[in-house]
Parts: C-alpha cells; sequence; structure tokens
C-alpha cells in the first residue's frame, strides 16, 4: 500500500537527519550524510509529489492537505538549498541542518498522523495499491536521478538505496581541475560538489 511504501522513506530521511545532526569534527562525513539526505528528500518528494499529492489534489477534500504537503516540500528544498555550500562546518551550518531535522520530522509526523488519514478516505484500496507501484518505481528512479549529480554518492544495484559512492577509481588526476574527472567518468560536464 503506498502508505507503507512512504513510511519506509520516511523511516530513512528520519535516520539520516539523526545521524547528521550528530556529526562532529569530520567534514567529510558530514559532507556525505548531508549528500545522502539531500538526494533522499528530493526523490522522496517527487515522487510523493505524483504517486500520492497529484491524485489527492484532483479531489475537492484533499485540496488543502496536499497544497499545505507541497509548501512544505518547497520549505525544505529552500533550506537544502541554503546548506548546499562548499564549507559545511562555517558557523551556523550545523544550526540551520539542526532546523532542516526539525523541519523535516515536523512534516513526516503531519503527513503521517493528518495527510494518510485525508487520503485514505479518499482513495479506493484498489488506487492505493496501483499508487504504492508507481511511488516505489518514481523513488528508484528519482534516486539515481539526483544522485548522477554527485560523484560520491550513488544508488546501490542491489539496495536501490543512496549510499556512498567507492571513489577509489573516480577520481580526478588533477586535483582541482573539475573536467579532468569528468572526462575520467565519461561525462561531458563537471558533476555538482554541493
Ligand atoms: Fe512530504
Ligand atoms: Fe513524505
Amino acid at each position: 500500500m503506498i502508505f507503507d511504501a512512504i513510511r519506509e522513506s520516511h523511516d530513512l530521511q528520519r535516520d539520516l537527519c539523526r545521524k547528521l545532526t550528530a556529526s562532529r569534527g569530520e567534514v567529510a562525513a558530514r559532507e556525505l550524510l548531508f549528500l545522502q539526505l539531500k538526494v533522499e528528500l528530493m526523490a522522496h518528494a517527487a515522487a510523493e509529489e505524483r504517486a500520492l499529492y497529484v491524485p489527492l489534489l484532483m479531489t475537492d477534500a484533499g485540496l488543502d492537505a496536499s497544497r499545505h504537503a507541497l509548501h512544505e516540500h518547497h520549505e525544505v528544498d529552500e533550506l537544502l538549498e541554503k546548506l548546499s555550500v562548499r564549507r559545511k562546518n562555517q558557523a551556523g551550518w550545523l544550526a540551520t541542518a539542526k532546523t532542516l531535522s526539525y523541519k523535516v520530522r515536523h512534516h513526516l509526523k503531519e503527513e503521517e498522523s493528518k495527510f494518510f488519514r485525508v487520503a485514505g478516505r479518499l482513495l479506493s484500496a484498489t488506487k492505493r495499491s496501483q499508487l504504492a507501484t508507481k511511488y516505489r518505481r518514481e523513488i528508484a528512479r528519482m534516486r539515481r536521478h539526483y544522485a548522477s549529480d554527485y560523484g560520491s554518492v550513488t544508488v546501490g544495484t542491489d539496495t536501490n538505496l543512496v549510499q556512498p559512492a567507492d571513489n577509489r577509481v573516480d577520481r580526478p588526476s588533477r586535483r582541482g581541475d573539475a573536467s579532468a574527472g569528468a572526462k575520467l567518468r565519461g561525462r561531458s560536464k563537471p558533476r555538482r560538489t554541493r
């Protein structure tokens, strides 16, 4: 069912948020956790909007809940953008990461305790099952889509989850020259690093 599929993603987000806000010292580890969370949040929002909120928006009774949820997705996007700076140990970065974590948790709780109930009343059992298939297909595709922007994260072929990439053979040969690394990877343009 669609709600179980989404809950699995929510648990992943909670886990990544907890690890990110607890990260101390090691900037490289923090960078990786942030990218994993960023890709996961963006992929989830896209898949959830397509598989849950679009059908909900088409019903009169689901209009308020879906508008509210889409607004919160946008707020999360803005915080992710604010956190996407090169230096993740600068003053205020962790405080903003904590704001993001708070916002995400608030949003997940509201979806699980309120919006799922609204959606449960408006979508038939058959529709909920069809949407679960759509959601799982979309999130797998969107994780790959967003992860491909970054060299340091990838999507596991067996797990389908965002994970750190093995960069040992993927590292640019000339440090500081991003296009050299892109050529090594057979890409026409450098990947984003933030
Ligand atoms: Fe959401
Ligand atoms: Fe969600």
